[in-house]
């Protein structure tokens, strides 16, 4: 008889000490602890034929933004068509959503994430996993409505409804549905206040609705929850100092940046990003950053010629125009326009909105305004197909501005202040703006 992992989902393996530590590790990536990976490892290290953890990996492989972790997905892939034939429905959707990908359509991926959920709503794997590609792929009504496919097969009386409730939370958010997102995420971090989905997805909010006062409130009250042993920590500081940018705090966001953001060589990409979305804001904001982007610049130069993920390669430009790295942006504007010709999702999406983007950001770094300016309005409207949040693409539409400022364009900065106000009526960094466009 076909066993059931800790959420109620089905499993094709019988070892039940197998089956647990699954279990848990897929809890704690619900909530972005340490370190399911590596329990999933050694389980695969005695139980090689255990298919749904070696999806679960896979899966961790499929949606990191780094592409060199591409060649263990296909490693992983490899490993599960092999298997395929044991597999039970559920481990199948999980290997046709990996086989996707492996072949570059990652929006068939994503759906085909969203499809298991249809037989298998007890799938909180096959939720977490989705809702990350939508987030890689800017795919706003995705990620609101992927978890309402299974909400109803979930309730309080579950563990782990909080986890739910924070990615249905961020989807209604990413959607523009912020009441209702607000609401929800609220009563995720009330269920759990450990959730750091939860509390992220209400960061977000906050930061939509130009609530700055009530973020910095709220992500400070309960800090001593999100802000340590989660992989989501340096990513909601970077949120809690949006908020201080916003009120024009800016020796605070920098006091932020030194205790948690700075890059090392051991640091993720992701967490790169958050440093670089930081300092180039407070570029934009005239402040002088001193050497700061040098160790950004430094793990950018790793990846240049990545070419995936449009949203890292906008981050990487940010810290090559900002060190003036003349040779790496080059180097990285040559492997963009080779990706541009390719087939696939990642091609299209660098040829209509990577591309035009990073090399608006190449531009206002070279002092070239009036060329940053056309570039940047041309495609800031596709800017969410590179993934990210709004809130982290707001940088587009700040640095674009910038530009027009610069460009000595002021009636563009006024439509782009007017369409800032309509979202946030009472910022503190707009009226900043506004003074200077005067
Ligand atoms: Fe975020």
């Amino acid at each position: 008889m076909s066993k059931l992992d800790r959420f109620g989902a089905p499993v094709s393996h019988h070892d039940q000490a197998d089956i647990d530590v699954f279990g848990q590790a897929a809890e704690l990536m619900l909530g972005f602890a340490p370190d399911p990976v590596g329990m999933i490892k050694e389980v695969l290290k005695k139980s090689p034929d255990f298919i749904m953890a070696r999806c679960f990996l896979a899966g961790v492989y499929l949606i990191a933004s780094d592409k060199r972790r591409q060649p263990l997905l296909h490693q992983q892939y490899a490993e599960l068509c092999k298997l395929a034939d044991r597999a039970n429905a559920r481990e199948k959707g999980h290997i046709h959503a990996i086989g996707l990908w492996v072949a570059g359509d990652l929006y068939g991926s994503s759906q085909a994430y969203a499809d298991i959920l249809n037989d298998f709503p007890r799938d909180i794997v096959a939720l977490q996993y989705g809702q990350q590609t939508d987030f890689l792929l800017g795919s706003a009504s995705s990620t609101r409505d992927r978890p309402a496919r299974m909400a109803a097969h979930w309730s309080q009386e579950d563990p782990q409804y909080s986890y739910i409730l924070g990615m249905q939370a961020f989807g209604l958010e990413e959607a523009g549905h912020y009441a209702a997102a607000q609401a929800l995420a609220e009563r995720s971090v009330a269920m759990n206040p450990k959730d750091t989905w939860g509390v992220h997805a209400l960061a977000h909010c906050l930061e939509m609705q130009g609530k700055p006062d009530e973020g910095v409130t709220f992500m400070t009250s309960c800090e001593e929850h999100w802000g340590h042993d989660n992989y989501l920590s340096i990513h909601n500081r970077w949120h809690l100092s949006l908020y201080h940018i916003e009120r024009c705090e800016f020796d605070e966001t920098l006091a932020m940046h030194d205790a948690h953001m700075v890059v090392t060589p051991k640091s993720e990409l992701m967490d790169a990003h958050d440093s670089a979305a930081l300092l180039w804001r407070l570029n934009l904001d005239g402040v002088d950053v001193g050497d700061r982007w040098n160790p950004v610049a430094d793990k950018y130069a790793e990846v240049v010629d990545q070419a995936y993920m449009a949203f890292t390669d906008l981050h990487a430009m940010m810290s090559f125009a900002a060190t003036g790295r003349e040779a790496e942006a080059q180097a990285q504007l040559a492997a963009l326009e080779t990706a541009a010709t390719q087939a696939g999702t990642a091609g299209d999406i660098i040829r209509i909105a990577g591309l035009p983007l990073v090399r608006g950001f190449h531009a206002f770094g070279r002092g070239e305004y009036a060329q940053a300016k056309q570039l940047l309005s041309a495609a800031r409207h596709n800017s969410h197909l590179i993934g990210g949040s709004i809130a982290q693409r707001d940088v587009i539409n700040w640095t674009l501005t910038e530009a027009a400022m610069r460009d000595g364009d002021t009636a563009t900065v006024r439509a782009l202040i007017a369409e800032r106000t309509l979202m946030k009526p009472h910022s503190p960094l707009t009226d900043m703006f506004t003074r200077r466009a005067a």
